[in-house]
């Protein structure tokens, strides 16, 4: 294990007064996750429907680090609820929730009876999902909160519901990403760089940049600077933002970013200043419309909820 961490560079103790919460670590990649994380300092949640988590919980005492094992089904939302309240209250607030607990049964889909399914996707994508829910306000008011959702990529004849599940995980980490932060933290960095643009432009051409910028967004960059850290900052606190107001900003914004290649047109014919300004409005454009496609998303979740 040690030599494992060396060679990934993991900085014994760096995670000194952390909690992490390990779903499924009884045995397989669950139990390494724990036992590296608490090699690294961290206090660990072993998580587990089965008894071998006692083992896994055991096995990291043993070597010095701190652990307990909390009996838990992630499918069931009563037990998630009560597990989030026990890590808390037995260990202390989770900094760091790995979401891996896994049912993989291998069944052709003709042979697939429906309880299984239900079953595959109530634990591998329901459970990510409740105990995200549940430990997310104990990860927003960390410093460093992090969520680990273990996802996988291949196909396999008979693992069409573990598959679909996993699918189903990472539309459901795209989401919560652009939701409670990266999203936020992107449009931060963007509107950073544009502003860093408008600052790298020869001086007489900078209050016309400045003022294009605010006519067709309706804000000057530093008022986008300041209330787009503002919200970052409510949403790190676990505080709602107004996310139709959000909505309306971004499409703005994304209106601008792609008018921007023609606007440089106007000011040089060099083919590799408008390849570079083409690309890079186009990631723009990409970034700002995940984001307002995961607010989208998350309205109409609420809205037939
Ligand atoms: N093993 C691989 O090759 C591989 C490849 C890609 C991704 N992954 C991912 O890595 C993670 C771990 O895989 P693994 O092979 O170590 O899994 P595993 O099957 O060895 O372990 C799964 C653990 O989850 C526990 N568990 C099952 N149902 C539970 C429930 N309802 N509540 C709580 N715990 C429950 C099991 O008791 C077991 O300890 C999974 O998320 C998997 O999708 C694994």
């Amino acid at each position: 294990m040690q030599q494992l961490l060396d060679a990934v560079g993991a900085v014994p103790g760096e995670l000194a007064g952390r909690v992490a919460v390990v779903t499924g670590a009884s045995r397989g990649i669950g139990r390494a996750a724990a036992v590296a994380l608490a090699a690294l300092g961290a206090q660990v949640a072993v998580v587990d429907t089965a008894d071998a988590g006692e083992q896994a919980a055991e096995q990291i005492r043993a070597a010095g680090g701190v652990a307990r094992f909390f009996r838990a089904d992630v499918a069931d939302e009563a037990a998630v609820a009560h597990l989030s309240r026990a890590v808390r209250a037995e260990l202390d607030a989770a900094s760091i929730v790995v979401n891996n607990a896994i049912l993989c049964p291998v069944a052709p889909v003709e042979q697939m009876s429906t309880a299984l399914w239900d079953r595959v996707v109530a634990v591998n994508l329901r459970g990510a999902f409740l105990v995200t829910r549940a430990f997310l306000a104990q990860l927003r008011a960390a410093e460093k909160g992090t969520l680990v959702n273990m996802v996988s990529t291949d196909a396999m004849p008979g693992l069409s519901a573990y598959r679909a599940s996993k699918q189903g995980l990472v539309g459901l980490t795209q989401s919560l990403a652009a939701e409670v932060g990266e999203g936020l933290e992107r449009l931060k960095a963007i509107l950073d760089e544009i502003a860093a643009d408008f600052q790298r432009l020869p001086p007489f051409v900078r209050p016309l940049a400045r003022s294009g910028f605010r006519a067709r967004t309706g804000k000057a960059i530093q008022t986008w600077q300041h209330e787009s850290e503002a919200l970052l900052a409510r949403v790190r606190n676990g505080r709602p933002c107004d996310r139709a107001r959000l909505r309306s900003d971004l499409e703005r914004l994304i209106a601008y970013v792609e008018g921007v290649p023609a606007q440089t047109a106007r000011f040089t014919r060099d083919p590799a200043v408008l390849a570079e300004v083409q690309q890079r409005m186009e990631g723009y454009a990409r970034d700002l419309a995940a984001l307002q496609a995961a607010l989208a998303e998350d309205n109409r979740e609420t809205a037939s909820g």
